[in-house]
């Protein structure tokens, strides 16, 4: 995903959308189906190296799929929301909070003793257009921005001191060369957003982890970036527990000797590493940008979703290969990875069915649509240490 921006990532849906998009894809699941009959949890596979996680969608924190839910909480000890904590959901309006799929999600994770954490409270998408207006439709002040950014941290970290333990406090503030990336954020505020957003955070719950959160940081520019923005932020006391690394990469991209040159480089800055979004796209690229390219992506759908009526057992097998190297090198580099998070618990769940072309079948994940365990779940139990007693 080199070339995509996070504008290019989002051409065509809306976050409602998506939601629509995600339940319809799991419509055709009957209740009762198959779940795995994993004797083995990554969990406590991997218990002595890093949490291994799971990003639930709203219809599984709402108990729309329960075995979807067991599954997750027998196999991981972390827990991010795909989408309920974004701005677009869980504050919809000016004086409009949505709590009630939040609320679910945090009492799941309690009840398992799980990791929580919170995704994402500043990024330009899925963040609504009135958030950057006054009353009358006209860009805000400096002054009147801040104040509605550290009011809804203060609403939504606040509601949650305590129970959610690390938060993503920022989401892709930097393109791949390493420039502040121009949002409505940087435009109305100025370069500090990202430190406001910070010390807004650690004022709501100065227990809380925080983290910043970015895709693509391969990109040496970016890197760079990056690691200035966690010295900086260090330097002037500000909180910053971790980075998050989103993963979502491809079978030939990035290369593991990029993943690895990203890891030394983040490690050197005394944070926590967090693998926060991984999924592995094993479908053929396509990234048109403009409404011309998107129609002709849609047109081509057939010759771009090669594995509709199922996932050959090469590709399977060369998908598993792929995850088990990655492991590797997040075995070697255990020692700074805090947490690995899968994005979703199937390959049902996946953003990756409708994004960058809708109603694909795609199989980023470890389990597949019937939840029962891939080639990669069972390489990557094998990779792992025998788990502590
Ligand atoms: C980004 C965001 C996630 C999610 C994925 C795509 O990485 O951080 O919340 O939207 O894109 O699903």
């Amino acid at each position: 995903m080199n070339s995509v921006n996070s504008q290019e990532r989002y051409p065509i849906l809306t976050a409602q959308a998506w939601l629509c998009l995600a339940a319809a894809t799991l419509a055709g699941r009957t209740a009762g189906q198959a779940t795995a009959d994993e004797t083995r949890a990554l969990k406590e596979l991997y218990a002595d190296k890093f949490r291994v996680g799971v990003a639930l969608s709203t219809s599984q924190v709402l108990g729309e799929q329960p075995e979807a839910l067991a599954l997750a909480a027998r196999q991981y000890n972390a827990i991010t929301p795909e989408n309920l904590l974004k701005w677009a959901e869980v504050h919809p309006e000016p004086e409009k909070y949505e709590f009630g799929p939040a609320d679910a999600f945090v009492e799941f994770g309690q009840r398992h003793g799980m990791f929580i954490v919170g995704h994402t409270l500043t990024w330009h998408n899925q963040t609504p257009a009135w958030v950057f207006e006054d009353d009358a439709g006209q860009p805000l002040s400096r002054g009147a921005l801040l104040a509605r950014l550290r009011a809804h941290i203060h609403a939504v970290v606040g509601r949650y001191q305590g129970r959610i333990h690390g938060w993503d406090v920022v989401n892709e503030a930097f393109e791949d060369d390493g420039a502040l990336r121009d949002t409505p954020w940087r435009r109305i505020i100025g370069d500090d957003y990202l430190e406001q957003a910070f010390r807004f955070a650690h004022e709501a719950d100065p227990k809380a982890e925080l983290y910043y959160n970015d895709y693509n940081e391969w990109h040496p520019g970016k890197r760079r970036a990056v690691s200035q923005f966690v010295r900086s932020l260090k330097a002037r006391g500000v909180r910053i527990d971790g980075i998050g690394l989103q993963g979502h990469w491809g079978m030939s991209y990035p290369l593991l000797d990029e993943v690895e040159a990203t890891l030394s480089d983040y490690g050197k800055l005394g944070v926590k590493l967090l693998i926060t979004e991984l999924d592995i796209n094993v479908l053929p690229r396509s990234n048109g940008q403009t409404a011309a390219d998107v129609a002709a992506r849609d047109a081509a759908a057939e010759e771009l979703n090669p594995y509709a009526e199922g996932l050959p057992p090469e590709v399977d097998e060369a998908l598993a290969d792929r995850y088990a190297s990655i492991f590797r090198l997040f075995l070697k580099h255990a020692d700074k990875i805090d947490r690995v998070t899968f994005w979703g618990v199937h390959d049902g769940q996946s953003w990756l069915n409708n994004w960058p072309i809708r109603g694909r079948t795609a199989y980023p994940l470890l389990f597949d649509r019937r939840l029962q365990p891939k080639l990669a779940f069972e390489k990557l139990a094998g990779l792992a240490a025998p788990a502590r007693q």
